[in-house]
């Protein structure tokens, strides 16, 4: 399979190239040249396939043509480890836990698959000296680092803004060391991302370094996001409550909810999507007016959305040949400031006893919102919510504590270098720094 630009000005490449070089050299998003469906066949049995087997059909869709059977399944079942179980909330209301991974959110999946993919063509290519770069708005950094701990022939640059991660997530990538490099830039996460994507822009640097985005602008780190929506379709089925399904997706940089598109567009049974925003409500306007107007990010308490300028737009736009009323068709918006988070988070807990982190919230609101009579709704609960412990406590209270499993990172010690947010300074600092 071939992989095209979102911007049409460069030759269409392979998965390997479109995977180690993330960005297109016109700056545009690598895209599959077809979307395969799956057969009807498929979705009349899914719910009697386990989560693996339903993302070894999803991933022989995307990546059969160019990595052998055996290959891509060990890649699938070494991945997907963990479960991904829908969880009852309230009436017609499920939450699909995407936090059972080792950095406890959604990103471990496209995070470990990326890693084991890429491995497999440094090992075939004998390629050395990778270096992986990676903005981070709080939860990829960690999942990203932690997929390629320890894997020879690669250094993985983490570049997250200065003061604007949970103490939790800053520590679970900060602490790592080995071939983990934490990177403390003086700006936002569109300061971050627009360092790394210079970075792919720049002759020199990639004259030389080998450089690779593990970002959500890597194909190899959203496609298989697709995997764990045709699961939840799967679990919903089993309990017979699949007839008419709205997914909810709390979306920052729409790597997320974009994977979730690629599912529909293959035949996953999907009713519509809904896109929640918090205060960085840049695709939610764009769905009311039809114009694309970004802004700068704001801080929320939905940390990981805070994003004013969403890279993986472009991909959405393309997937429905730039058609406002396409789009709008199937994904409806909701914005939800920090108050109407925090009051979420409380009342969800108060009434039901489920606890919903920051992210998780914003989607259980645009749920309860704008569910239809008849339909079934499930939001997509994307971090544990003690990742974001010092809210869940103003919130909740004392009584929220964190699982054991994160304080192992919370006793390792924070290494991270300052940097500014201009390029001339990242470029001269991974020059010197050159493996
Ligand atoms: C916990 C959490 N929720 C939601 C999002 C937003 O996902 P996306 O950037 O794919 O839209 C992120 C991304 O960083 C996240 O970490």
């Amino acid at each position: 399979m071939k992989y095209y630009s979102t911007n049409k000005q460069t030759p269409a490449v392979s998965l390997q190239e479109a995977v180690t070089k993330g960005l297109a050299s016109d700056k545009g998003l690598f895209m599959p040249e077809t979307i395969k469906p799956l057969p009807t066949e498929f979705f009349d049995t899914i719910e009697t396939l386990s989560f693996q087997e339903i993302a070894c059909r999803v991933a022989d869709a995307f990546f059969g043509e160019d990595i052998p059977a055996g290959t891509l399944k060990d890649i699938v079942y070494d991945t997907l480890n963990f479960d991904i179980p829908i969880v009852k909330v309230a009436k017609h209301i499920y939450s699909l836990e995407l936090f059972h991974g080792p950095t406890l959110a959604f990103k471990d999946v496209g995070a470990r698959f990326m890693a084991r993919l890429l491995s497999s063509f440094i090992s075939k290519q004998g390629r050395k000296n990778v270096n992986i770069l990676v903005a981070t708005s709080g939860d990829t950094g960690s999942a990203v680092a932690n997929g390629f701990l320890g894997v020879e022939g690669v250094h993985v640059y983490v570049l997250y803004p200065k003061g604007k991660v949970s103490e939790i997530q800053e520590k679970q990538f900060t602490t790592l060391g080995r071939n983990i490099t934490a990177l403390e830039v003086d700006g936002t996460f569109d300061d971050c991302q627009a360092l790394v994507k210079a970075a792919f822009m720049d002759g020199e640097l990639n004259k030389r370094m080998l450089l690779t985005s593990a970002n959500s602008i890597n194909v190899a780190r959203f496609l298989p996001q697709a995997f764990y929506y045709f699961h939840a379709y799967a679990q919903l089925k089993r309990r017979g409550e699949a007839d008419r399904v709205a997914v909810c997706v709390p979306s920052g940089n729409l790597g997320n909810i974009t994977a979730g598109l690629f599912g529909k567009r293959m035949g996953l049974p999907i009713g519509r999507f809904i896109a929640a925003n918090n205060n960085n409500d840049t695709l939610c306007r764009y769905l009311q007016t039809g114009v694309y107007n970004p802004r700068p990010s704001v801080a929320t308490i939905a940390n990981a959305m805070d994003v004013g300028d969403p890279s993986n737009f472009a991909r959405i736009l393309d997937l429905y040949g730039h058609s406002h009323e396409a789009i709008t068709a199937d994904v409806d918006g909701i914005t939800c400031a920090d108050e109407q988070i925090r009051k979420t988070i409380k009342d969800v807990y108060l009434t039901t006893g489920y606890l919903l982190d920051p992210h998780g919230a914003c989607g259980y609101r645009a749920l309860e919102e704008r569910l239809e009579a008849g339909e079934t709704g499930v939001f997509l609960e994307t971090a544990h919510p003690a990742k974001f412990l010092e809210t869940m406590q103003d919130v909740i209270g004392d009584q929220f504590k964190i699982p054991a499993r994160l304080k192992t990172f919370m006793k390792g010690e924070k290494k991270s270098l300052p940097m500014p947010k201009t390029f001339e300074d990242f470029k001269r600092y991974l020059l010197n720094s050159k493996i």
